[in-house]
């Protein structure tokens, strides 16, 4: 473990240089215009892969964007691990709130800035490092290790888990790891252990057949935004409650000992709402901030578009507004059932004055992993050599698609293994990844490996017992 700890460290400003060139290709996968640069960052990628060592690196073109796939499986009496990432990333936009731009990786007061540097490619780095400094010292990895990088992780697209359908036996493996997710906070190391899932609307309200002089035609007739801020505003109740028939009937409730769990974590309402600079918090009755933000579902505009939105004044009744709806859902919610309540509320309560429609852009589903499995004991074990500090359990809000996929498709539980940090600006202005987190996460990585390794030799019997989903033992 020495050699390849020194061998990080002497090649710092290299990581850091190369990882500029990968943030510097916009491969933002939900704008059709960067079609090409989704391409050659999944081209970038693959060379990358190639030159550290890894064999098979390709590739692989899907209906959507490409998927690459690597691996270095000559490792004997080893665990296969299934390291999976995104390369895609968030648009930039609004790009005048950036303090540098968001494709030119820069380094500022111990952060390296720039999109895609937390979300996920600086997260993905480190895993790219910690394979160079095993295969450039030891000539070898700890373990087998297949990797696949998906280009719609963001936007909500199919093509990996139909991937993941179609190659069940390329992807066989033990166990996956995911680094993108965050810690707890600055200097508190955590294990993420669930994700919310996600249902996405795109709600569109038709009024008249053309835009209309709102003098002259302002009264007789329902304006799609107020219409479309009607429907919106009675979806929850005065509880912060999503005020729909059946959206909680499948809530599995927080077990009072996960409960209590969440209670002990360092945390401060207050910090937390001075943070966001407001004046109160809100959210459903009944329940602290972390079991809000973390175990209950929950219903969010994310988008209203409607009218005259430019300077001065244009006095119009817009034909048409709409509205990007997201709800967030956690174990036992199902997306499809949730979507189609949505669809049936929705049509109950629109006014018949005005058309709606509805369309989902996304659904994933929620995930709880296993805490009581060698690869969990094995990222703790690695966290606290990376980090010289005991990480704390968490679950997190946000949604990681695949986890759920892994775990149904090809049988495999994962370990969220996350750097990032909660005020990161994850899908925001000045997105970044603190430079101690992302060379602690390099050695935690380097950790993770080895632990795995010696893990599978000590107790290979219960190891293979554990992740082929019967009963876990602790090792
Ligand atoms: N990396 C995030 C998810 C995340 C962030 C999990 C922080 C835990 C902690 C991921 O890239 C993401 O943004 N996912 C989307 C998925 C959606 C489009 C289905 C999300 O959560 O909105
Ligand atoms: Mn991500
Ligand atoms: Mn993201």
């Amino acid at each position: 473990m020495d050699q390849p700890l020194a061998y990080v460290h002497v090649n710092k400003d290299r990581f850091l240089a190369e990882l500029a060139e990968l943030i510097a290709i916009p491969s933002v996968s939900t704008d059709p215009d960067r079609r090409d640069d989704m391409r050659r960052c999944a081209e970038w990628l693959v060379a990358h892969l190639r030159s550290l060592g890894m064999d098979g690196s390709r590739v692989i073109s899907t209906g959507g964007h490409p998927i690459v796939y690597s691996e270095w499986c000559r490792a004997q009496d080893a665990p296969t691990l299934l390291l999976y990432g995104h390369y895609d990333v968030q648009p930039p936009d609004p790009l005048e709130q950036w303090t540098s731009p968001p494709f030119q990786a820069s380094v500022r007061d111990g952060n390296l800035y720039g999109r895609g540097a937390m979300d996920d490619k600086g997260q993905l780095f480190t895993h790219f490092k910690a394979i160079e400094a095993y295969l450039r010292t030891a000539g070898r990895l700890p373990v087998n290790l297949k990797i696949v990088l998906e280009g719609e992780e963001e936007s909500g697209g199919d093509s990996v888990s139909v991937f993941l359908a179609d190659h069940k036996h390329l992807l066989e493996a033990d166990l996956a790891v995911i680094s993108d997710s965050a810690f707890f906070a600055e200097d508190v190391p955590s294990l993420c252990y669930g994700l919310r899932g996600n249902v996405y609307f795109q709600v569109d309200v038709q009024g008249p057949s053309r835009d209309l002089h709102s003098g002259l035609f302002g009264g007789s007739l329902h304006n799609p935004i107020q219409a479309l801020s009607e429907i919106l505003a009675q979806l929850h109740d005065r509880e912060g409650r999503v005020a729909m028939d059946g959206f909680y009937d499948d809530v599995l409730p927080l077990a009072s000992e996960e409960r209590e769990a969440f209670s002990r974590l360092p945390w401060k309402d207050d910090d937390y709402r001075r943070g966001l600079g407001l004046a109160e918090l809100y959210g459903e009755a009944g329940f602290s901030t972390l079991e809000r933000l973390w175990a209950r579902p929950t219903l969010e505009c994310c988008g209203i578009i409607g009218g005259y939105t430019g300077e001065g004044v244009k006095s119009v009744i817009p034909s048409h507004a709409s509205a990007k709806v997201s709800m967030r859902l956690v174990p036992n919610q199902s997306p499809a059932k949730i979507a189609s309540l949505f669809e049936h509320h929705m049509h109950s309560i629109a006014p018949r004055t005005v058309r709606v429609t509805l369309r989902c852009l996304t659904r994933a589903e929620p995930s709880i992993v296993p805490l009581d499995s060698p690869g969990v004991r094995a990222a703790v074990a690695a966290l606290r050599e990376g980090f010289h500090k005991e990480p704390l359990f968490q679950r997190d809000g946000g949604s990681i698609p695949i986890v759920a996929s892994l775990k149904h498709t090809l049988g495999v539980d994962t370990v969220l293994l996350g750097f990032g940090l909660p005020e990161g600006n994850e899908h925001a202005p000045d997105e970044f990844l603190s430079l101690s987190n992302f060379f602690g996460g390099i050695g935690t990585v380097l950790h993770f490996y080895q632990e795995l390794h010696s893990s599978f030799l000590e107790y290979r019997h219960r190891w293979v017992r554990s992740i082929s989903g019967m009963s876990a033992q602790k090792g």
